[in-house]
C-alpha cells in the first residue's frame, strides 16, 4: 500500500497524524481520489447523503476592518456600499421561509451601524416569527456582552472564521489593531456562550505554509467547532494582495478530505469561493466530505455589491431562489439536499 494510503487509513481511524505525518499528506499531489474514497464513507457513516441548505442574507458591506484579502475592506472606495433595513431582512427571512429555508445566516461586515441594540431587536423578531428555525450570525469580532445579548435575543450559531492559526501569518494578512489572540478569544467566547460554533480559514492565502495549515489543524482541535468554513482564497482587483494567485482546488479539497476524516460529524460547507474557483467546485467539495450549501437570500439588487473577491457567484444556482437547480446539481453527484435546520451531530434541539 501506497505510503500516503496508510496515512489516510490512519487518519480515519485515529482522527490524528503528527505534524510530519500531516506535512507528508498536504504534499502528495495524488492522493486526493482515495481521500475523497475515505472522506466520502465517513460523511455518509455520519450525516448519509443529507446535504444542509442555509439561507444566507448579506445585510451589510460596510466594513470598518481593513483585512488585505478583503474586497469589502474599509479602504476600498470602489465598493458601492449598501445596509438592509430590518424590513428587508425580515422580507428575505420571508422569502426564504416560504422556500423552505429552515436556518438564516446574517452575514456583514464590521458595521457600527448595527448597534447591539438595532441587531438584537432584528433577532427577536427573526426569533418571534420563526422559532422553528437556527438563526447563525456572521458579523465579526464583539465584545462579550456583544455576543451574549444576541444570544439572548435568540440566536443559535455563530461564524467566524480564524483566517490563520498562526500570529506572525495573522499579521500578514491584517493590518495591525487586529489580532489573532483576540479572533481566537471571540471564537473560545461565544463557544462559552452557548452558541454552535463555525471557524476556519483561507486556502491559499497570501504568505500560507504547510506548516501554517498544521497550526490551524491543530487549533481546530483545540477549538473544536460545530462548523468549518474553508474556501481558496481568491484575489480581489482592489486590494493589496490583487497580484497573488488564486488558492488551488487541489489543496482546498485536500484539506476538505482531512477535515472530514480528523472530525467526522462536523458542518463542512462546499463555500461559494469553491464554487466560484471551478464551475464543479461545490459538487467536487461534497465528494470530498463536505455536507452544507449556502444559498444566497440577499436581494438580487444588492447581490453584486457584496464582491468578497473577484467574480463571485450570485445569481446562478447558488441562489436560494433556484435552490431546485442545485438540488438537483446535489443529486447528481449521489447525494440530497435537507431543508431542515440540520444542527451538528449532538447539538440537536431536543
Ligand atoms: N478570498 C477568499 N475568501 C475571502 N474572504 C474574504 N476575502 C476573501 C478572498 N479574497 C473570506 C474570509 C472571511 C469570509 C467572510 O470570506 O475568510 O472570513
Amino acid at each position: 500500500m501506497r505510503n500516503s494510503e496508510k496515512l489516510i487509513q490512519k487518519l480515519r481511524e485515529s482522527r490524528n497524524l503528527t505534524d510530519t505525518e500531516f506535512r507528508l499528506l498536504l504534499m502528495d499531489d495524488t492522493c486526493n481520489k482515495i481521500l475523497a474514497q475515505h472522506a466520502d464513507a465517513v460523511r455518509r457513516e455520519q450525516y448519509g447523503t443529507a446535504v444542509y441548505l442555509r439561507g444566507l442574507i448579506e445585510f451589510t458591506n460596510y466594513c470598518k476592518n481593513d483585512c488585505f484579502y478583503c474586497g469589502i475592506r474599509h479602504s476600498n472606495t470602489n465598493a458601492v456600499r449598501y445596509r438592509l433595513t430590518k424590513e428587508e431582512i425580515l422580507e428575505c427571512c420571508e422569502e426564504g421561509y416560504a422556500l423552505g429555508f429552515r436556518t438564516f445566516v446574517l452575514q456583514g461586515g464590521e458595521d457600527p451601524y448595527f448597534t447591539d441594540e438595532r441587531l438584537c431587536e432584528i433577532i427577536s423578531v427573526i426569533r418571534v416569527k420563526y422559532p422553528d428555525c437556527a438563526i447563525t450570525l456572521s458579523i465579526g469580532e464583539k465584545s462579550r456582552e456583544s455576543y451574549q445579548a444576541y444570544f439572548d435575543a435568540g440566536a443559535n450559531r455563530y461564524l467566524l472564521r480564524h483566517e490563520t492559526a498562526d500570529i506572525a501569518h495573522y499579521t500578514k494578512l491584517h493590518p495591525s489593531g487586529m489580532s489573532c489572540k483576540k479572533r481566537k478569544n471571540c471564537l473560545f467566547q461565544l463557544r462559552e456562550i452557548g452558541y454552535q460554533v463555525g471557524a476556519g480559514m483561507m486556502i491559499g492565502a497570501p504568505y500560507q505554509t504547510l506548516d501554517h495549515l498544521i497550526e490551524d489543524l491543530r487549533f481546530l482541535q483545540e477549538l473544536n467547532p460545530q462548523m468549518i468554513g474553508i474556501g481558496p482564497f481568491l484575489s480581489h482587483k482592489d486590494t493589496p494582495f490583487r497580484d497573488f494567485h488564486n488558492g488551488e482546488l487541489e489543496s482546498v479539497l485536500k484539506l476538505l478530505g482531512i477535515l472530514r476524516l480528523m472530525f467526522p460529524k462536523v458542518l463542512l460547507p462546499a463555500t461559494t469561493a469553491l464554487g466560484t474557483l471551478h464551475p464543479e467546485g461545490r459538487e467536487l467539495g461534497l465528494q470530498m466530505g463536505a455536507n452544507v450549501i449556502m444559498p444566497n437570500l440577499s436581494p438580487m439588487s444588492v447581490r453584486r455589491k457584496y464582491m468578497l473577491y473577484d467574480n463571485k457567484i450570485c445569481t446562478g444556482d447558488e441562489s436560494a431562489q433556484q435552490y431546485r437547480a442545485l438540488a438537483r446539481r446535489v443529486e447528481s453527484v449521489g447525494y440530497h439536499v435537507e431543508m431542515g435546520r440540520g444542527d451538528a451531530k449532538g447539538f440537536e434541539l431536543s
